[in-house]
């Protein structure tokens, strides 16, 4: 009986802890308001923005708008484009307002990659086999055969091309902290990066 008890009591506790993460429809509701009202203003309707300084965020990995977000608020990702922008907007941000907007934004409709420019071929190229020489990886064992990204991985397709080239050459010299990229991007040459951002990205 005494067994019978406690198998209930932590049934209860899962639960519990199963309702309190789900979003419910006034979370959600919360977050669209809030995307529509002030992310929009800079990343456009939907998260689909016009402007490179600000990144797509429609179609983005739950978990990784989850996690940049946090690091935005701890002042981890703290290049000079983040403390500027995002430092003061994730301030606002308790866990919960961030699931809801990381889950809202993640539905939206991804933009998709515009490939076949010049370089297109030879990004494609290092994006599936990566470069030994320079040390560069396969990018698609993270990132997706498609780029699509995977939790803490973030989508790439689609993202805009300036954006991603600074993202790359602020890894690669520490502008952006993150040892995984660091590493993959430390010896890429800036036409190797060039060629993989024309492979991914959309103007
Ligand atoms: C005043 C303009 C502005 C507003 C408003 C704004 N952002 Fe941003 N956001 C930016 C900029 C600029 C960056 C790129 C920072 C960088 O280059 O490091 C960014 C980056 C991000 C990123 C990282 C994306 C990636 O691909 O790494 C996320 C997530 C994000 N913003 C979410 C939001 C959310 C959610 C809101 C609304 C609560 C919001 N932003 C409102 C300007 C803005
Ligand atoms: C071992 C896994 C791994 C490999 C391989 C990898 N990445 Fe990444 N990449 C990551 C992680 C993790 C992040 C998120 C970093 C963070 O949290 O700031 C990331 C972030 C990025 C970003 C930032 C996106 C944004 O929205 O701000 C770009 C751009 C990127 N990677 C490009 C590449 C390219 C191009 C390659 C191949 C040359 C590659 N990555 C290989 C793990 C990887």
């Amino acid at each position: 009986m005494r067994n019978l008890l406690s198998i209930a009591a932590a049934l209860g506790v899962c639960l519990a802890a199963t309702l309190a993460s789900a979003a419910t429809p006034a979370d959600q509701a919360a977050a669209a308001d809030r995307v529509t009202k002030v992310c929009q203003n800079c990343h456009g309707p939907n998260g689909n923005s016009t402007s490179a300084t600000f990144p797509r965020l429609n179609g983005q990995q739950a978990d990784y708008l989850t996690s940049q977000l946090k690091k935005f608020r701890s002042h981890s990702r703290d290049d000079p484009h983040a403390m500027a922008y995002m430092w003061g907007m994730a301030a606002q941000l308790d866990d919960n307002a961030i699931a809801g907007v990381a889950s809202y934004l993640a539905a939206q409709k991804p933009t998709a990659p515009q490939t076949g420019g010049t370089l297109s071929a030879e990004g494609e190229k290092i994006y599936m086999e990566g470069v030994e020489a320079d040390h560069v990886p396969p990018c698609a064992a993270c990132h997706g055969d498609n780029g699509e990204g995977n939790g803490e991985f973030p989508r790439l397709a689609g993202q805009h091309a300036d954006y991603l080239k600074k993202q790359m050459e602020d890894f690669r010299s520490l502008v952006r902290t993150n040892d995984i990229m660091h590493a993959n991007t430390k010896d890429m040459t800036d036409r190797e990066i060039e060629a993989v951002v024309s492979f991914l990205a959309n103007e």
